[in-house]
């Protein structure tokens, strides 16, 4: 699948699979997520573009670089709060957009309960944030939302993926890059990912029933 892109440092096969034992507390699956978010947001940025800045340091005046294009940051809440952190500590002049969006648990279809994405003025690249893409309804929703907001260069970031929820997604927005720590092979009958990680919002939060 062009413009779908799985990690392959060993790293981030050792923190997801970390992320994804039961036996993994809250504090921890908070960490993982962290981590995992860093090794996904060097890779999806690895083409940023850059102007030159001029630097002195302690021997010599120097041209530098910094980035040219304003990024914005979309979190789908609750889950995609957890890598927020991580992706601002890389671009801290990053904007931050949030997105609510919950799945109706009978129907697995998105229900959007918050959003301020503004209507003009789009950032030149969009980083959509949720560790996890099932039927990729979710991911849709924003980056429709994305769209409308005039956001050319839209890219997600998701920790784990299932392959028809990912498949179906790129069929329908090839030019959106994906970047996913890993590809799991299906979905249950509940729409979830299997082998997966659980609810990853409820792990996160520890609000688990
Ligand atoms: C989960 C997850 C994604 C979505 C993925 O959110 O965090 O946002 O489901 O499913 P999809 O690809 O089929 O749309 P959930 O509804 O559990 O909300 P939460 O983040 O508040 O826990």
């Amino acid at each position: 699948m062009k413009n779908v892109f799985e990690l392959t440092h060993p790293l981030a096969q050792h923190h997801l699979s970390i992320l994804r034992a039961t036996s993994t507390s809250p504090a921890q699956f908070r960490t993982q997520i962290h981590l995992l978010a860093m090794l996904l947001a060097v890779r999806a940025t690895d083409d940023l573009k850059l102007q030159p800045v001029p630097v002195v340091t302690p021997i010599t005046p120097m041209s530098g670089n910094c980035l040219s294009q304003r990024v914005g940051i979309v979190p789908i809440l609750r889950a995609g709060l957890g890598l927020v952190e991580p992706v601002l500590q890389l671009i801290p002049d990053a904007a931050v957009w949030h997105v609510g969006m919950y799945r109706d648990e009978a129907t697995a279809q998105p229900i959007e309960y918050y959003s301020k994405l503004p209507e003009e003025n789009a950032v030149d690249v969009g980083l959509v944030l949720d560790p996890m893409l099932a039927t990729g309804g979710s991911i849709k929703a924003a980056v429709v939302a994305l769209q409308r907001w005039g956001v050319k260069d839209i890219r997600v970031l998701s920790v784990i993926a299932a392959r028809p929820g990912i498949e179906q997604f790129h069929q329908e927005y090839p030019d959106v890059k994906v970047f996913v720590a890993c590809i799991d092979p299906e979905l249950n009958s509940h729409k979830f990912i299997v082998p997966g990680l659980g609810d990853a919002g409820d792990r996160m939060f520890n609000t688990q029933r």
